[in-house]
């Protein structure tokens, strides 16, 4: 559950696991406190029987700020190249945690998302914005390229020119805008997003956990292949799930051919 006082809070309510950055007064700025306390929380999180999907949000008006510029880069750069590097395993590490995360995520952006926040939106798998959620690559404003993977985050999501118009100018893009460009998938009033998110989240409760990881981890893994490594690494990615839930795929063809209960073009089987 956490402190009101952690950089990171979280409850688990109807299986759907709401993570929030807890630094509203630094606007959940990411320092490395709370990038530990991620990493805590992650690992409490994932393998949870009783949560099958994740919603990272923030607290107050901001998503995140990204990173600390006071105590992820300043105070952390007087210590020398080690803390440095040690501040960017520990904020990259949990990126990458939540990019190959056991349940499905959901990056649900109710305000300021700055930089550094590039990171935990492209690890969720599917990410909804309030309208009034403003985004930028605001690295440019105070001197440096979008490092910490944003650079890549955007040249995957965006279209070339937008990705060059968004990191050469810094400039505000609400989410309206954010969902236009693809940056998310989509955005609502900021008075329907939680409601939203939690029916998306009810969806994917509905849906086989074992063929959501693979999904999941294929839609991410193929980006990269040929088609023929693709097609192989799909083959043995099923074969790989079979291994861990053999049965959900034959009940849902026995639930389909046999009692006729459901049709998977309409929606899931029964688990
Ligand atoms: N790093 C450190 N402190 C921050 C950050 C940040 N990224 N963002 C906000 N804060 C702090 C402010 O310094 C201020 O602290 P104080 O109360 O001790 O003075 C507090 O949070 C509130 O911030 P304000 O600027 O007063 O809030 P306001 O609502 O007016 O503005 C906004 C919000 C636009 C988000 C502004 O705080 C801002 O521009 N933040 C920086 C955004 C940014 O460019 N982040 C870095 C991206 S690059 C990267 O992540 C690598």
């Amino acid at each position: 559950m956490g402190k009101t006082e952690d950089p990171v809070t979280y409850e688990v309510v109807d299986a759907i696991a709401w993570v929030r950055f807890n630094r509203p007064d630094k606007r959940n700025a990411m320092n490395p406190d709370l990038n530990r306390k991620m990493m805590e929380v992650l690992d409490a999180l994932e393998f949870r029987g009783d949560v099958g999907v994740l919603v990272l949000s923030g607290e107050g008006a901001a998503w995140s700020a990204g990173m600390d510029l006071k105590e992820y880069f300043r105070e952390t750069e007087v210590r020398g190249q080690g803390a440095v590097r040690q501040a960017q395993r520990e904020s990259y590490g949990w990126w990458r945690r939540l990019r190959w995360y056991q349940k499905p995520t959901i990056a649900m952006v109710n305000g300021w998302c700055f930089g550094g926040g590039y990171g935990p939106l492209f690890a969720c798998d599917l990410a909804v914005a309030a309208d009034e959620a403003q985004f930028a690559l605001s690295e440019i404003n105070w001197g440096i390229l979008p490092g910490g993977g944003a650079t890549k985050v955007v040249v995957d999501l965006l279209s070339m020119r937008d990705a060059m118009y968004h990191a050469l100018t810094g400039e505000l893009i609400d989410g309206k805008k954010a969902a236009a460009w693809k940056l998310v998938n989509e955005s609502v009033p900021l008075e329907q997003l939680k409601e939203r998110v939690t029916e998306i989240a009810r969806i994917l409760l509905s849906k086989n956990p074992v063929a959501l990881k693979a999904t999941k981890d294929a839609i991410r893994r193929v980006a990269e292949m040929t088609y023929d490594n693709a097609e192989d690494y799909l083959v043995r990615a099923q074969e790989a799930a079979n291994f861990h839930d053999d049965g959900g795929r034959k009940e849902g063809i026995r639930q389909f051919i046999d009692e006729k209960s459901y049709k998977p073009g309409l929606g899931a089987y029964d688990k």
